[in-house]
């Protein structure tokens, strides 16, 4: 089947592939097209981890730490650098739920106050909201989407009132290519002074972020998807004026030192919301992670994330018996779609024994969208820029095989 080299709109971009993917073991293993669920790590990130981790086997867990303080320090440094904040406003957290959690349980909530969200929250968000609009009684309301299924920012307006305590939206979710008006509802928020929330777990390492454009009060990501570091990592970012009037809902005596019989004082940056153990080898290889992102251009990486699913779209439309089921107008990396009447699970384990990784998001990982539209488990294959036109063909042409 002949492919069309690149889509209208999505050419192409220059990027030196062959060297990325010689940066890239896992490529010559497999067709990896599960990025959203944890991308490829690049070898930069594999040495330092395994760099660190030696230290810590040779000379002792606490003075590889000293040792690498200053490169630790420098995550904070580089982290900030991604998002166009600055390192005090950053949180290194375990996955992007943690960091998300303790943005939203530094909250607090009365009888009648209103929550609003999004129609894709996911599903970690959302037992969450549940569990406090329980406790608190305030109430979660769902912004309605506009003809495309992205959320409306002029529904979002009309809602607001006085009672709006809080915004929480995610910008992509994991159930599909949507890219949901993050900066316009961060306009909204800060012209109400409504704190904002924003979920970028999907959209960090495949798409420019900038938390003033965004306007969001914090914003919590994940290390291991698109910016292709190591799992157990994350991290929250809390603009410098909120972070003054945050108390974490828990604290220890690194994010709030004991300085008196009775009394703590709470950190003044954002590493408040951190406990004193982590993960220092992972933490060191979620900044090189960073770091080589930053090296090889994010407005490169999202030019081509966007040929990528582009294509892979294109061509999955033609498939017989196939359905995509990506909601707005210009979608991201993440294409979903069933086909016919096959089990996803099923479809899913054909694939990879073809040697192309892919995913199945559940309807209970997204429930409010999936009933909204009557969505069942779908495939999530999610190209990243390392990945070819050809293994994208090579996807399409398996699902081909199934018909
Ligand atoms: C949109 C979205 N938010 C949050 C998360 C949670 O991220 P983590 O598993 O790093 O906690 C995910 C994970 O898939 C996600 O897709």
């Amino acid at each position: 089947m002949l492919a069309p080299a690149a889509e209208p709109g999505h050419p192409a971009p220059m990027i030196d592939l062959n060297r990325l993917r010689e940066d890239t073991p896992g490529a010559a293993c497999r067709i990896h097209l599960n990025n959203a669920g944890a991308a490829l790590m690049p070898r930069p990130v594999l040495d330092r981890m395994l760099r660190h981790l030696n230290r810590e086997a040779l000379i002792g867990g606490y003075e590889a730490a000293a040792e690498a303080e200053e490169q630790h320090r420098a995550v904070y440094a580089s982290v900030a650098r991604l998002i166009g904040a600055s390192p005090e406003e950053i949180a290194l957290t375990e996955n992007a739920t943690a960091a998300w959690q303790m943005g939203f349980y530094a909250q607090s909530f009365r009888p009648g106050d209103r929550i609003l969200t999004a129609r894709a929250e996911y599903a970690a968000n959302y037992v969450a909201l549940l569990q406090v609009a329980r406790r608190s009684g305030a109430v979660i309301e769902v912004i309605p989407d506009d003809p495309h299924g992205v959320l409306d920012p002029e529904a979002l307006e009309r809602m607001i009132d006085g009672r709006v305590r809080l915004i929480a939206i995610t910008w992509v979710p994991t159930n599909g290519g949507l890219v949901n008006p993050a900066a316009e509802v961060g306009r909204i928020a800060r012209r109400h002074g409504i704190p904002y929330l924003l979920d970028a777990c999907q959209a960090v390492g495949q798409m420019r972020v900038d938390v003033a454009d965004l306007g969001c009060d914090m914003l919590s990501a994940t290390g291991r998807k698109f910016l292709r570091g190591p799992r157990g990592t994350g991290f929250l970012y809390v603009r410098r004026a909120f972070l003054d009037g945050l108390h974490p809902a828990m604290i220890d005596h690194f994010g709030a030192p004991w300085t008196s019989v009775d009394g703590y004082d709470l950190r003044a940056d954002a590493r408040r919301f951190e406990t004193w153990e982590s993960n220092h080898a992972a933490q060191l290889g979620l900044g090189a992670a960073i770091d080589y992102a930053l090296e090889i251009g994010i407005p490169q990486i999202e030019q081509r994330c966007r040929h990528l699913s582009a294509r892979m779209r294109s061509l999955l439309r033609d498939v017989p018996g196939l359905r995509l089921h990506d909601l707005g107008t210009d979608p991201a990396s993440i294409v979903t779609f069933s086909l016919g009447g096959h089990d996803p699970a099923a479809v899913k384990a054909h694939l990879a024994k073809g040697g192309i990784n892919v995913s199945v998001s559940a309807p209970s990982s997204t429930l409010l969208d999936a009933l909204a539209r009557d969505l069942p488990a779908v495939i999530r294959a999610s190209p990243h820029y390392y990945n070819t036109d050809d293994e994208v063909d090579a996807l399409v042409g398996a699902c081909r095989s199934l018909q």
